[in-house]
C-alpha cells in the first residue's frame, strides 16, 4: 500500500513533463503542413504511406519487445552488494539462433511490402492515364498535355479521379519534381525522361516544390496542383483550348474564364477586356519591351522552346514567379517594374520599365485568365 501511494506521488511530480510532451507531439500533427506526406491523397501516395506505417509498426513492437525484456530484466535480476558472482556463461546456440531468425523474419515482413512497393510505383500506367509532359527550368516549372495539345506553368490542372502521368524532363540542371501529398520526389534530368503517375483522390489545390538544389532561387521553385473534378477539368482544358493565337483568340474573354478558370479568380473580375484602351495600351508595351520573345500567349498550340513561362491564362493562377508571390495586381506590377528585386537571378532582365507601364502590363496581363 504504502509503495502503491510513494509510485502515484512520483508519477504526479512528472505530470507537468507529460503536460509538455504532449503539446509538444500536438505540434506534430500533419493537418497543418499543406506539404505533409503524412497524408496522402492518392493511390501513388498511400503506397509508400502504406510500407512506411508497416516499418514504423514494426519498429514500435521491436522496441517495446526489447525494452521491456531489458527494463523487466534490469529491475528483476537487480543484484545485491553482498550476492556472490553470477553464473558466467559462454554462449548459447539456441538463443542465438532465435536472435538470428526473429530479426531475418521482421526484415522480410518489411522487405515484402516494399518491394512491391517499388514495382506497383515503378508500374506503366494504364493507357487512359493523363499524359502530361514536366520540364524544369530555372527556377519554374513548364506543363505540357500533348493529347490537349496545350501547354501552361506552375500550376498543373488534373481531373480527380483518373490516373496522371507524368513523362518528365528538364531544359538546364537536374531538379526534383515533389508532389508531397499526391506522388514522391522524382529526380528531373536533361536528356533523359523519368516518369511518375498518380491519381487524385481529392478535389483542391496542392503544392508541391523543387526538391533538389539547382542554383540561387532553388528555394523558389514551386508549383500547384489543381484537382478538379471531371467535369471542370474539362471545362478548363476546353477553355484553355480557345486561348489560342488569332483569330480564335477573341473568343477567350475574361468572363467565360471567371466561370471555368476555378479558384483564385476573384480578383480577376475587373480584369480590361480586349476592347479597353488599357489592355490595348498593354499589348503594344508587351511588344515593345521585347515580353514576346521569351513568353506566349497561347496556351493552345504553344510554341516550344521559349525561356519564359507560357501566360495565357496568367491572370487566373494563384501565384507568380513559381510560388514566389501572391498572385496580385500589385505584385505582378512589381515584378515586372523589376523582377530581379523579387526573385534574384531568375532569367527575366531588368527591363526598365516604369511604374506606370508595369501597371498597365499587368492589367494586360490580367485579362489573360
Ligand atoms: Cu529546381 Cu531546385
Amino acid at each position: 500500500m504504502l509503495l502503491r501511494t510513494a509510485a502515484i506521488r512520483r508519477l504526479g511530480r512528472l505530470a507537468p513533463l507529460f503536460c509538455v510532451v504532449a503539446l509538444v507531439l500536438a505540434g506534430c500533427t500533419p493537418d497543418h503542413y499543406p506539404q505533409t506526406a503524412l497524408r496522402p491523397l492518392s493511390d501513388f501516395g498511400r503506397i509508400g504511406d502504406d510500407i512506411q506505417t508497416t516499418t514504423i509498426k514494426w519498429a514500435i513492437l521491436v522496441f517495446v519487445l526489447v525494452e521491456g525484456a531489458l527494463l523487466y530484466a534490469i529491475f528483476r535480476f537487480r543484484g545485491k552488494p553482498t550476492d556472490p558472482e553470477p553464473t558466467q556463461t559462454h554462449g548459447n546456440t539456441t538463443i542465438e539462433i532465435v536472435w538470428t531468425v526473429i530479426p531475418a523474419l521482421i526484415l522480410a515482413a518489411i522487405a515484402v511490402p516494399t518491394v512491391r512497393g517499388i514495382f506497383q510505383m515503378n508500374a506503366t500506367p494504364a493507357a487512359d492515364a493523363l499524359e502530361v509532359q514536366v520540364i524544369g527550368h530555372q527556377w519554374w516549372w513548364e506543363f505540357r498535355y500533348p493529347t490537349l495539345n496545350l501547354t501552361t506553368a506552375n500550376e498543373l490542372h488534373i481531373p480527380v479521379g483518373q490516373t496522371v502521368s507524368l513523362k518528365m524532363g528538364t531544359v538546364d540542371v537536374i531538379h526534383s519534381f515533389w508532389l508531397p501529398r499526391m506522388a514522391g520526389k522524382r529526380d528531373v534530368f536533361p536528356n533523359r525522361e523519368t516518369r511518375l503517375w498518380f491519381k487524385a483522390d481529392s478535389a483542391g489545390e496542392y503544392s508541391g516544390q523543387c526538391a533538389e538544389f539547382c542554383g540561387m532561387e532553388h528555394a523558389r521553385m514551386a508549383f500547384h496542383v489543381r484537382a478538379q473534378s471531371p467535369e471542370e477539368f474539362q471545362a478548363w482544358a476546353a477553355h484553355m483550348q480557345t486561348l489560342r493565337a488569332a483569330p480564335a483568340a477573341a473568343a477567350a474573354t475574361p468572363t467565360d474564364s471567371v466561370q471555368t478558370a476555378s479558384a483564385g479568380a476573384t480578383v480577376q473580375a475587373q480584369a480590361p477586356g480586349p476592347d479597353d484602351p488599357q489592355y490595348a495600351a498593354g499589348e503594344k508595351l508587351f511588344q515593345a519591351k521585347g515580353c514576346v520573345a521569351c513568353h506566349s500567349l497561347n496556351a493552345y498550340d504553344a510554341p516550344k522552346g521559349l525561356i519564359g513561362p507560357n501566360l495565357a491564362n496568367v491572370g487566373a493562377r494563384s501565384y507568380i514567379g513559381a510560388g514566389t508571390l501572391k498572385n496580385t495586381d500589385e505584385n505582378l506590377a512589381r515584378w515586372i517594374e523589376n523582377p530581379q528585386k523579387v526573385k534574384q537571378g531568375v532569367a527575366m532582365p531588368y527591363l526598365g520599365v516604369k511604374p506606370e507601364d508595369a501597371k498597365t502590363l499587368a492589367a494586360f496581363l490580367r485579362a489573360h485568365q
